[in-house]
């Protein structure tokens, strides 16, 4: 099976906007060899266009990191898909633990934000994972269930063609510590399987599931040789371009294998 393999950068809240020029344009510089790893970054919503303009001649895509459901309106700081779009994005991140953790974002509103995305024809990278206490209580499989049973609620197969999975389990990011890629991969499967359940097996074995939590050049090709692990979402080790970078090429390495 060959799943389409995507490393995205989520930038979350740094780089300023020359900042953010000067990062892209690293990374722009030292992939041009790579050929069949999708590459995707997510700055700050206020470089998205700038990033945009380094990057739109080169195979590498531009995300944002939130949006708001609504196309317009009385709705002060957010920002639409229309928006994000208009500032050269394809791709959104939906439902981060972050985003969940500290600015109340719910399954439901995770499954109106992927609609939206959708109808305004963004990818989206959807994000699910456990806490400690949850693994800790071996209810993993269940949480992440009950997040993409909420999250994909009346979607139908085609709209899956435009969804990336990421398991993030909420330990690992940020932490240093990553889920082992036993514990990773176990997870990925599950997550395939539900995907089956809910939809198909086709949908399900053409799904890109990343990873993401702690991944660096160090612990990159274990995590990625899993069977169901396609990628990586990225975030410390992406705002440095020496760093994605080589997460990238081993990306590539593992595909053209
Ligand atoms: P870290 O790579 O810094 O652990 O962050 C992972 C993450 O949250 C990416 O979205």
């Amino acid at each position: 099976m060959k799943r389409k393999k995507v490393i995205a950068g989520n930038w979350k809240m740094f780089k300023t906007n020359s900042e953010a020029l000067q990062l892209a344009n690293q990374i722009r510089i030292k992939t041009t060899d790579i050929k069949a790893t999708q590459i995707i970054v997510c700055p700050p919503f206020t470089a998205l266009a700038n990033v945009n303009e380094v990057i739109k001649e080169s195979s590498i895509a531009l995300g944002a990191q939130n949006i708001y459901w609504e196309k317009e309106g009385a709705f002060t700081g957010e920002i639409s898909p229309g928006m994000i779009k208009s500032a050269g994005a394809t791709y959104v991140i939906i439902g981060h633990s972050e985003r969940r953790q500290y600015f109340g974002e719910t399954d439901e509103t995770v499954n109106k934000k992927i609609k939206a995305a959708l109808e305004n024809s963004l990818k989206t990278i959807v994000c699910v994972g456990e806490l400690l206490e949850q693994r800790e209580a071996n209810i993993t499989r269940e949480v992440v269930t009950k997040q993409i049973k909420g999250a994909f609620a009346g979607l139908n197969g085609a709209d899956m063609q435009h969804v990336i999975i990421a398991y993030e389990p909420v330990w690992a990011i940020g932490t240093g510590k990553t889920a082992t890629p036993e514990q990773a991969q176990e997870v990925h499967a599950e997550i395939r399987r539900v995907i089956n359940e809910l939809f198909d097996k086709t949908v399900a074995d053409n799904l890109t599931i990343q990873y993401g939590g702690s991944v660096k050049p160090e612990n990159a090709e274990i995590l990625l040789k899993q069977v169901d692990i396609d990628g990586a979402l990225i975030g410390g080790a992406c705002l440095k371009a020496d760093s994605f970078s080589a997460i990238i090429h081993t990306m590539e390495n593992l595909s053209n294998e």
